[in-house]
Parts: structure tokens; sequence; C-alpha cells
């Protein structure tokens, strides 16, 4: 039998899980400014006109209902 790998081990440790909803939309923060992580609240709009910066955020519009993991270099590890 072969072992299956752990697909959580290779996740960036800022690495969120979500249930994904199909016919939702989702607004996920690039810049790690929002006070709402994984989701953008916007906070890039003012980041970006602080420092020349040209974030947004990335949407997703599921098709289908799935897990998936989301995460940005941009994001600090909580703790
Ligand atoms: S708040 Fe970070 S991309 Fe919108």
């Amino acid at each position: 039998m072969e072992a299956q790998k752990d697909s959580k081990a290779e996740l960036p440790e800022t690495a969120v899980e979500i249930n994904a909803e199909a016919g939702k939309k989702y607004s996920f923060c690039t810049c790690g400014q929002s006070k709402k992580l994984p989701y953008c609240d916007n906070s890039h709009k003012q980041y970006n006109i602080d420092t020349g910066s040209h974030y947004r955020s990335f949407k997703v519009f599921p098709k289908q209902s799935a897990r998936m993991h989301v995460s940005s270099s941009n994001w600090e590890k909580e703790g």
C-alpha cells in the first residue's frame, strides 16, 4: 500500500482553509494589511497611496463548492 502524502505538510504557515461555496465571490487580500484576513477589506487602497504600491485583491468565483487553502507571502503568521 502506497503511503499518502499529507498535503497540509506542504502548505505555507499562513495558509487558511476555506470551504468555498459555488456561485459566491471570494476576494482575498494580497497586501497583508487587511483586518479581516484572508479576505480583502480594501485596506490596500490607503496602503497603495502611502507606499506607491499597486496591490489588489485576488478574486475567486468557484463554479463548484470546494475546500481550498489560500495564502499570501505578505500575510504574517499568527502567534
Ligand atoms: S486589503 Fe489587502 S488586498 Fe485588499
